[in-house]
């Protein structure tokens, strides 16, 4: 995609790729290389990080292996409550590592410095919250939280403990999105005014039906210990384990999931607290296959003018059933241009500003008028304006693309084993989670109670 981008520039001839540009993204490989070495450097063998994974599935391992990325760091054990996966987990890190499906055991081992929380997410706050009360450092996954009244406890459980606690939204660790603030904070795009940014998929395991193992069971998945803390309470259903994303019960929807992404990168960019207004609508047009939350929805968000930003507001979209195919887009649009970090990579930032002059001609009454009328507004008007004036400022993209291979994944478990090492503060902490993850739920709340949501992005309270 990032390749069809570049050839539809150049055949346009609408953007050149700057050199400051290639050298920015030249310098951010270098930034990322010389960070890796001074890992490496930190590291004694008794300087090792010791990690367990609390739910090993899909982003379980995933995390697993970004999280092994980082020199110095090992795998002693995973939890999970269905028993493939544990097997798994030794199949793929060793049959000497620790497996259970209580996370209380892992909580309570003392050789273990920080947990991974990779569970659905009903279990992030409790676990989290658990842990950090533990002594552990814990990456908790997205959302942070499954209900906005879980967020303050949690935010109270890291002043407390003072546990080193990072959300895993890894985007705010992107190198695209650190080079993009940049410049959007130099004045590249002027004024903020609205923010565009979607989610497109078109397919089955896009829409969350995911693959269920044959022997999906009550003997072989911890079906009691899943539900434990939900209110009400359901007989085993391989659905509702395996597929936890389309029950409200245990996930938090298309606006939980996948909105979520969309506010962190843009708080990230604009230093925002988030917004203060915020309504939904939704629907299950095409994935009727018992979920309880809409396969397409729409929110519209007001972000309040605060000392970080102008007034600006964000219109978000995930759909599942679309004709685009899968795509991803992030636009950022100010006064003087667009930051468009649509389907990642990098981003171009496409410049525009209004010429001095109003102009004349075209879709206009101009030509409405008599002749000796248009010449002398004509007459006027140059009198009025230069030509300099009159012509819009030319100026060329900016095209911004990351490091080959680079993975923003390594790169947020990095700062997070940074922040344990180093005592310096995390790159997501549990603040910015929350604001990112409590407008969400709310577009999930506006949606189900047909209302808009008030919320004070500073006290992170609602209104
Ligand atoms: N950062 C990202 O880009 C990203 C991408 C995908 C998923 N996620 C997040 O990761 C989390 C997991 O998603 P997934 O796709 O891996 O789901 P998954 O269903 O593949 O895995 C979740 C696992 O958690 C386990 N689990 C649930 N409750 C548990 C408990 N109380 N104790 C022990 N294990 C428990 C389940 O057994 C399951 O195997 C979600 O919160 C999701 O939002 C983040």
């Amino acid at each position: 995609m990032a390749t069809d981008r570049r050839k539809f520039l150049k055949q346009f001839g609408t953007s050149v790729l700057l050199t400051s540009a290639s050298l920015t993204s030249l310098a951010a490989k270098e930034e990322h290389e010389k960070r890796i070495l001074q890992a490496e450097k930190r590291v004694s063998p008794n300087d090792k990080i010791r990690i367990a994974t609390i739910g090993m599935g899909i982003m379980g391992f995933n995390d697993t292996h970004a999280a092994l990325t980082v020199p110095g760091v090992e795998l002693v054990a995973a939890c999970d409550l269905y028993k493939g996966r544990l097997l798994r987990a030794k199949e793929v890190y060793g049959s000497n590592i620790f497996t259970t499906d209580n996370y209380h055991d892992i909580l309570n081992r003392k050789d273990i410095d920080a947990v991974i929380v990779a569970t659905s997410d009903n279990w992030h706050s409790p676990i989290s919250i658990e842990a950090m009360h533990k002594g552990k450092a814990v990456y908790s996954e997205k959302p942070m939280v499954h209900h906005i009244s879980e967020g303050l406890n949690e935010i109270k459980a890291q002043q407390e403990t003072k546990a080193v606690f990072q959300v895993g939204s890894q985007r705010v660790s992107g190198i695209a999105f650190k080079k993009a603030r940049e410049l959007y904070q130099a004045g590249t795009i002027g004024k903020i005014n609205a923010v565009e940014a979607s989610f497109s998929r078109q397919s089955a395991l896009g829409a969350w039906q995911y693959t269920i193992p044959l022997d999906a069971s009550p003997q072989t998945v911890g079906w009691e210990q899943y539900q434990a803390n939900s209110k009400v309470k359901h007989a085993y259903d391989s659905n509702r384990f395996f597929r936890w994303r389309n029950y409200r019960e245990y996930g938090t929807g298309v606006a939980g999931d996948l909105f979520v992404h969309l506010l962190s990168g843009i708080h990230f960019i604009t230093g925002s607290k988030g917004p203060d207004k915020i309504f939904s609508i939704g629907g299950l047009t095409y994935w009727k296959d018992g979920r309880n939350v809409p396969d397409v929805m729409s929110a519209v968000i007001s972000y309040p003018e605060s000392p970080e930003h102008p007034a600006f507001q964000a219109t978000l979209r995930v759909n599942f059933v679309s004709g685009e195919g899968d795509r991803a887009s992030t636009r950022i649009i100010g006064s003087e241009g667009v930051i468009d970090m649509s389907d990642g990579g990098g981003f171009t930032i496409h410049k525009s500003k209004m010429p001095v002059a109003p102009g004349y001609g075209g879709w206009d009454s101009f030509g409405t008028y008599p002749e000796a009328m248009q010449k002398a507004i004509v007459e006027e008007y140059n009198k009025k304006y230069s030509a300099a004036d009159q012509q819009a400022p030319k100026m060329d993209d900016v095209v911004y693309h990351e490091p080959e291979g680079y993975n923003d994944s390594n790169e947020h478990f990095a700062n997070f084993f940074d922040s344990m090492r180093t005592g310096k503060p995390v790159v997501e902490d549990a603040a910015f989670g929350f604001r990112a993850a409590a407008p969400c739920l709310a577009c999930n709340d506006s949606y189900f109670e047909n209302r808009i949501i008030k919320w004070d992005p500073v006290g992170m309270k609602l209104v």
